[in-house]
């Protein structure tokens, strides 16, 4: 069975007291549901809400990393130095990292690879944009993202791989892709892992949508077979409303 999983994605929001003030409310909330719940929190606040958390269920996630373990790179993060607070887990390849820090397949091989080099989980996401959506190009958009970064990977790294497709045009819009869309191209990436590596592989990788998941939409999206849990932005920030979300399975 594949696992289901909810992870709030905070961005660029929280300093450390209302970090604190957002984990004091998200554990008075109650789970109904068997999702793993994580939260990604801003570096600077990374150790606290690990501290916080390292007893409960919530695992905290870290939104990013650099693919070189140490050296000149004045203002970046490694994978060591995330595990060594206790980070098991990065969010690699946003869309907004993408778009404004230019990741590329290249960048983004390399960081997987020191990633799981690190033995650390990774969430990659993905995702076409509108003009590609539109000129109905998004399955080769999204087909050749999954093929460029993580392709040349041996099929056990794929127990290390939570995939998350995110189509950019849905991502803090309030615009989310409708449940048979999050499907359809849900359906085609599993494919598309599966023609690689076999249905073994495929059937064990859990595949979120992230794009304007809220709780008034989060059933209805998770209700569809290929669609194992959310990336969570704007309504992570709220610990009712990211808790209706992760109830919503
Ligand atoms: P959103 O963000 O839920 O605010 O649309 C999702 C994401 O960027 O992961």
């Amino acid at each position: 069975m594949r696992k289901k999983i909810v992870a709030g994605n905070w961005k660029m929001n929280n300093d450390l007291a209302q970090t604190e003030r957002l984990i004091t409310d998200l554990r008075k909330q109650s789970k109904t549901s068997k999702a793993e719940v994580m939260i990604a929190p801003a570096f600077t606040n990374l150790w606290q809400a690990y501290q916080t958390l390292k007893e409960s269920s919530i695992e905290v996630i870290a939104q990013n990393m650099h693919f070189a373990e140490n050296g000149a790179y004045t203002g970046e993060v490694s994978a060591s130095m995330l595990k060594s607070i206790g980070i098991q887990t990065v969010i690699l390849g946003h869309s907004e990292r993408r778009a404004y820090y230019n990741e590329t397949d290249e960048s983004l091989t390399k960081k997987v690879d020191a990633a799981l080099a690190n033995d650390m989980r990774i969430i990659f996401c993905f995702g076409e944009e509108l003009e590609d959506r539109k000129s109905g190009n998004e399955e080769k958009i999204v087909g050749d993202q999954i093929k460029n970064a993580l392709f040349h990977l041996k099929d056990s790294a794929f127990k290390n791989i939570i995939l998350a497709y995110e189509p950019v045009w849905a991502i803090g819009t309030g615009e989310t892709a409708s449940p048979e869309q999050a499907q359809d191209m849900h359906k085609f990436i599993r494919k598309t892992l599966t023609d690689e590596y076999g249905s073994d592989v495929s059937d064990a990788v859990s595949i979120l949508y992230g794009g304007s998941v809220k709780p008034n939409n989060a059933k209805e999206i998770f209700g569809k077979p290929d669609v194992d849990g959310g990336l969570i932005g704007g309504a992570s920030l709220n610990a009712e409303d990211f808790f209706a979300i992760v109830n919503a399975f």
